[in-house]
């Protein structure tokens, strides 16, 4: 076994340093940066579909369901068709409005989870095209679907999911700039922009991971804490909530995800001098926004722990522990946010003594509703 995790302690870690080479993996020959250009080959003979489709319907379990968050904003962005994001299993149970016109996406590692096999069957009896976004070649999700695009994440063993989750929001962007081609919202110009850019997250992953060591020391700080927010806009919400999910599974400290200016409305009752609140507060369009959500934290002697873009001064003056990643456009971010928190759910569940590669009660994958 000591073979198969690579030299690593556990498999999570394992499969958390194997993001830059899985990231790749998932967009290899499917992007051309110097032509502006995506080929999809799954997808391609649904161009029309996708030109035409009045809304994308997103169904998903767990960390896929976060992914799909990240896709809502990426397809909303780029291609501008409207999307939603639904757990499979509340889907399947509501009599959901669905037309041959809408396509739904459903997104698996496994390509094995129940109610999101069954969101797939109702969706198809009601006509919609139905596409899939799974890790393993060959499994149930694929063959229920009319086509798909897979990830290339490689096999994932440890049941917290870490580079499914990032190889799911890698094939997501590109959907998203796919879609915008199709539909010509994106000019080539701009997605010449995006596609390098995108060609060079997996190296700006590689260099997010440097910040281990420090990571290691903030961990230190809080694995004795009974809770844990996750603050972040924008897109920055879904990492929030799959930080907060990667703490609770692997280290049962309670833990929640929340939009930033949401907190006033609830969660903000809960911060004192014991409460660590992690942000993420990455250099982009809602900065400001959030450095006011930091300073409402601080009023309340919350410990602050912030994801920011590297060179930052402002947010380092005000948090407690700030922990730098490498500039990157919005678009990218999630890639990129994402690392740190899954190395902090690591280190703190490690230190606390915690079984990280099979957490107790938790499935790596759901075959049963
Ligand atoms: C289980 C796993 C999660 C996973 C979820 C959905 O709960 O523990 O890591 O996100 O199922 O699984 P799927 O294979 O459909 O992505």
């Amino acid at each position: 076994e000591m073979l198969e995790k690579g030299g690593y302690d556990h498999f999570m870690l394992k499969e958390i340093y194997e993001q830059p080479r899985s990231i790749k993996d998932s967009m290899r020959g499917r992007i051309y940066p110097n032509e502006g250009k995506l080929q999809l080959g799954g997808l391609k003979q649904y161009e029309e579909k996708f030109k035409n489709a009045d809304r994308i319907i997103i169904v998903a379990c767990g960390t896929s369901w976060h992914a799909g968050l990240v896709g809502e904003y990426l397809i909303e962005e780029f291609a501008r068709v409207p999307v939603e994001v639904e757990y499979a299993s509340e889907f399947r149970y509501r009599n959901p409005i669905i037309s041959e016109k809408d396509i739904v996406i459903a997104i698996s590692q496994s390509g094995e989870t129940a109610d999101t096999m069954a969101a797939i069957e109702l969706a198809k009896e009601k006509g919609a095209t139905i596409l899939g976004i799974c890790n393993v070649v060959g499994s149930s999700i694929p063959r229920l679907t009319h086509a798909g695009v897979y990830t290339h994440a490689g096999p994932e063993i440890g049941v917290a999911s870490t580079k499914a989750f990032t190889a799911q929001v890698t094939v997501l962007t590109l959907i998203a700039f796919y879609v915008a081609q199709i539909k010509g919202t994106v000019t080539t110009g701009k997605l010449v922009e995006l596609l390098t850019e995108l060609e060079s997250v997996p190296t700006l992953v590689e260099k997010a991971l440097k910040a281990n060591d420090l990571i290691v020391k903030i961990a230190e700080e809080l694995k004795d804490s009974r809770n844990c927010l996750f603050l972040g806009r924008g897109s920055g919400f879904p990492v929030a909530l799959e930080g907060a999910l990667k703490l609770k599974e692997i280290s049962y400290i309670h833990a929640e995800g929340y939009p930033a200016a949401e907190m006033k409305h609830g969660p903000i009752a809960l911060i004192d001098n014991e409460m660590p609140v992690i942000v993420i507060a990455t250099k982009n369009s809602s900065y400001e926004k959030v450095i006011s959500n930091i300073q409402e934290v601080k009023a309340r002697k919350g410990i602050v722990i912030a994801i920011v873009t590297e060179g930052d001064t402002e947010v380092k003056n005000m948090a407690d522990y700030t922990i730098e990643i490498p500039h990157a456009d919005e678009a990218f971010l999630p890639l990129i946010a994402t690392i740190p928190l899954q190395l902090l759910s690591y280190h703190i569940a490690v230190m606390r003594g915690c079984n990280v590669d099979q957490p107790r009660n938790l499935a790596k994958s759901v075959t049963v509703e």
